[in-house]
């Protein structure tokens, strides 16, 4: 049986299927007493008082925003390099976004730059802990008190992750998460905002339970479109049509076709009715459940990042990701930078295995945030970076095709030039300890 690998992998349970059909048996899909225990369960193992279930992680944000006490009309930073719906939210909000750039190499918002950005309408930080990786916390948050800003965390990426022995999602004023199928805890859609202020808890938890509660008929379509997108990214399934129609695709363009499958970007004046929904219970079974087993997948998606960099710290056409000290990556993405991206995702699709070359946006590039626009050229060059999939299914054969494909088609690729403050391979392997 032919196996080719996609550059994604859906987290699922074994067993959730059977769960999703028994809610739907009790009458319990729509409303029933998971909600309230996921959200404490989430709240729990985070340390954290209070935590509100949403239709999306960008709604999360959005309440989240609007029970803040945010100065209307003022400026919030954002990195540079983040999912386009978040500093667009912030507009439709009432805000303006300000973006600040990221360091290239952690892929994260750079706190040297904070400060330039800041004005007297400035009120807010965003940082998102890209890829799976911690923003260096410390920094932002003592540049935040020093400018009394309000601090809210994306954690859509990085569920899970520690800096300093402590999970992303606890160090702000409050932060959300995104449960979208992709992400490390995935319940086919939904969010979670989360924070310890009690007036600002009850806050978001108003405006998430007047949204409409989710009808059966739009439970059953997430599902089903849920289970198909599954089956189409796995290795049997992507033998079937990723792999051969990349692969003739290769012969003629280096144009990713994955890019129309991705939400287009667009201003989101009216929010659509999904967004405008209420977080269901057969999600948070599935929650509970995903919760339960987020630190083991984790730690496998670490490991597979382990055994990459072990290696590839040692080709001289590739750069391996960056990891700042004391903090727990749980790899939501391996980025590597080579000198020809598009040459060496096209001689891999070509073997089987899928790369992908670029996956969040230059929002300071961005025709959406034009009049917001901002000279960033370290997101301008993350958008080299290509990515290696690292996900948790993978099996240890996957991870070492992966690999020696990987040195296969960079192998004639030029020699990468070695970051300024590259840091020393011993401390390298130390923050990468699984
Ligand atoms: C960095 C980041 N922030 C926010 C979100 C928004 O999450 P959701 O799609 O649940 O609204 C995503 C989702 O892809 C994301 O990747």
């Amino acid at each position: 049986m032919i196996r080719a690998i996609a550059r994604y992998g859906i987290r699922t349970i074994p067993g959730d299927e059977k769960e999703i059909v028994a809610a739907f048996r009790r009458g319990e899909a729509i409303e029933g007493p998971a909600i309230r225990e996921y959200e404490e369960q989430f709240a729990n193992y985070h340390c954290v008082s209070y935590a509100t279930a949403t239709s999306f992680g960008r709604m999360a944000f959005y309440y989240l925003l609007r029970a803040l006490d945010i100065t209307p009309h003022s400026e919030i930073i954002f990195p540079a390099l983040t999912f386009w719906v978040v500093p667009e939210i912030a507009r439709c909000a009432g805000f303006k976004p300000v973006f600040v750039d990221v360091d290239a190499h952690t892929f994260n918002l750079n706190p040297a730059l904070i400060e330039a950005a800041i004005t007297d309408r400035t009120r807010a930080i965003i940082p998102t802990h890209l890829y799976g990786q911690p923003c260096e916390m410390d920094q932002i948050m003592q540049i935040a008190e020093k400018h009394d800003l309000t601090v809210i965390e994306d954690c859509a990426q990085a569920a899970g992750a520690r800096y300093r022995g402590r999970r992303v999602g606890t160090f702000g004023n409050a932060s959300f998460f995104s449960f979208q199928m992709l992400k490390g805890i995935n319940t086919y859609g939904g969010g979670m905002a989360l924070t310890n202020d009690s007036s600002v808890a009850a806050n978001v938890r108003s405006q998430a339970e007047a949204e409409p509660l989710q009808t059966s008929g739009e439970l059953v379509r997430r599902f089903i479109s849920g289970l198909a997108a599954r089956s189409l990214v796995s290795p049997k399934g992507f033998a079937w049509w990723g792999y051969p129609f990349g692969a003739a695709a290769s012969l003629v363009t280096d144009h990713d076709f994955s890019k129309h499958f991705w939400e287009r970007i667009r201003a989101l004046e009216r929010f659509p009715n999904s967004y405008r929904r209420q977080y269901s219970n057969v999600q948070a079974i599935l929650g509970l459940r995903a919760l339960a087993k987020l630190d083991e997948f984790n730690q496998r998606s670490r490991a597979n990042a382990q055994t990459y960099s072990d290696v590839l710290m040692n080709c001289r056409a590739i750069e391996t990701p960056r990891l700042i000290a004391n903090a727990e990556h749980v790899f939501y993405q391996y980025c590597i930078y080579v000198s020809d991206p598009a040459r060496a995702k096209r001689r891999a699709i070509r073997r089987g295995i899928d790369f992908e070359t670029s996956h969040v946006d230059v929002c300071s590039s961005l025709p959406l945030f034009k009049e917001f626009a901002a000279n960033c050229p370290h997101a301008d060059k993350t958008a080299e970076a290509l990515q290696l999939p690292v996900y948790s299914r993978l099996r240890t054969s996957d991870i070492e095709r992966v690999l020696k494909t990987v040195m296969e088609v960079t192998s004639d690729l030029a020699p990468m030039s070695e970051p300024e403050t590259a840091p020393r391979p011993e401390e390298f392997k130390s923050s990468i300890v699984v």
